[in-house]
């Protein structure tokens, strides 16, 4: 079958199978190889995308399913090379150490953070709690989600 997108900013068309997951879709077919993919079980986390400005676990979504929504991956958080708040908060606060489930968690603070500018620590352990991290105990994670909540973008990107 043949669908059509937006991924971070751009219109894709592909043909796909009907089975195909998003999360599929986007690292065999488009190359976004930043979304990852860790489990079969949907517990992880680590493939959430944006999909309509809210994280979705790209696993448990068809890539049919997301034709003719915006699809955005850890590859669209930097505009013109510069990085997010969300980003450049796990960099100042040491949120990753393997890396593994960082592009679902920074998707998903976008996602809280666009929504809720300044959450608490419980609405941020709330936002990520779909998602496992095996090496930072999570305190940096949600460090490094506070110090994006106390800088915008314009003073990151500046
Ligand atoms: S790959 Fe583990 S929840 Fe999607
Ligand atoms: S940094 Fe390794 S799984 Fe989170």
């Amino acid at each position: 079958m043949h669908v059509t997108m937006t991924v971070n900013g751009e219109q894709v068309s592909a043909d796909i199978e009907p089975r195909m997951l998003l999360v599929h879709f986007l690292r065999d077919q488009l190359r976004l190889t930043g979304t990852h993919w860790g489990c079969d079980t949907s517990n992880c986390g680590t493939c959430v995308v944006s999909v309509d400005g809210a994280p979705v676990k790209s696993c448990t979504m068809l890539a049919a399913m997301a034709a003719g929504h915006d699809i955005r991956t850890v590859e669209g958080l930097a505009v013109d090379g510069r990085l997010d708040p969300v980003q450049e908060g796990f960099m100042q606060c040491h949120g990753l150490q393997c890396g593994f489930c960082t592009p679902g968690m920074m998707i998903t603070a976008r996602a809280l953070l666009d929504e809720n500018p300044d959450p608490s620590e419980d609405e941020i352990r709330e936002a990520i709690s779909g998602q496992i991290c095996r090496c930072t105990g999570y305190t940096t994670i949600v460090r490094s989600i506070q110090w994006a909540a106390k800088h915008s973008t314009e003073e990151v990107q500046a």
